[in-house]
């Protein structure tokens, strides 16, 4: 049985008063063990982060990281930083990364890696645009993406991975996909992870992101290969993240 879990993506929003007190309203929500809980702060608020969620249930992760353990990388962050700042998760290969930052899914890949070699959990995002799904080309962009982190997966297994499927055409749009259609999606890529790696495939969480709100959490999470979700701007409100959170467990 996969345990679900619910990620937030803060993106580029916040004070570290506002960080504070949302990682604290969270925290107060003692979520128990059935869902894992991880929030995912800019940078420069991981340590006040870090402090609030302290001893708590509540998980850290960080938005992007760099490939490279150190060096003249001006801007960037190295994963055993973000291990050292009290992080166990990092999202990779955003759709927002990967349109306004040039990041291809050979990049991608090497973030996973060096995520992965830093003991760090990558949340890595897979998604067709609005215009790929139209031409139906959603399978061939999101097995090309899945294909380029295999390609350097090595020994490494897919299991210490979490996908999250996020169809770009729903991401801050108010426009869902369907439980069905991400279903639909989520089972091809979990087929994939099996068609590579066998024994792998049943243990992968993928989630689902794109406009997920307190009143669709509950039919998505409720598809039988849909295993909780990474959300963006309901994850900024405590009360709506909780209550996504909670549509998260099992029942
Ligand atoms: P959204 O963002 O929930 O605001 O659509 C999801 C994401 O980008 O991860």
């Amino acid at each position: 049985m996969r345990a679900p879990i619910v990620a937030g993506n803060w993106k580029m929003f916040g004070s570290v008063a506002m960080a504070k007190n949302l990682a604290e309203a969270l925290v107060a929500e003692q979520f128990s063990g059935d869902v894992d809980v991880v929030v995912c702060p800019p940078f420069p608020y991981i340590t006040t982060v870090a402090n609030a969620v302290q001893g708590s249930t509540v998980g850290l992760g960080a938005q992007n990281v760099y490939p490279e353990s150190e060096g003249a990388y001006t801007g960037e962050v190295a994963p055993a930083m973000l291990k050292d700042c009290g992080c166990s998760h990092v999202i990779v290969g955003h759709s927002e990364r990967r349109a306004l930052f040039a990041e291809t899914n050979e990049m991608v890949g090497r973030k996973v890696i060096a995520a992965l070699n830093a003991g760090l959990t990558p949340i890595l995002c897979v998604g067709e645009t609005a215009e790929q799904r139209k031409r139906d080309e959603t399978f061939k962009v999101i097995d090309a993406m899945i294909q380029a982190v295999n390609a350097q997966l090595g020994g490494r297994n897919w299991s210490d991975l979490i996908v999250a499927y996020e169809p770009v055409w729903a991401i801050g749009t108010g426009l869902t996909a369907s439980p069905e259609q991400a279903q639909e999606v989520h089972r091809h890529i979990r087929d994939l992870i099996r068609s590579e790696r066998l024994d792998e495939a049943d243990a992968v969480r993928i989630l689902y992101g794109g406009s997920v709100k307190p009143g669709n959490a509950k039919d998505l999470f409720g598809q039988p290969d849909i295993d909780g979700g990474l959300i963006g701007g309901a994850s900024l409100k405590a009360d709506d993240f909780a209550a996504i959170c909670h549509a998260a467990v099992k029942v």
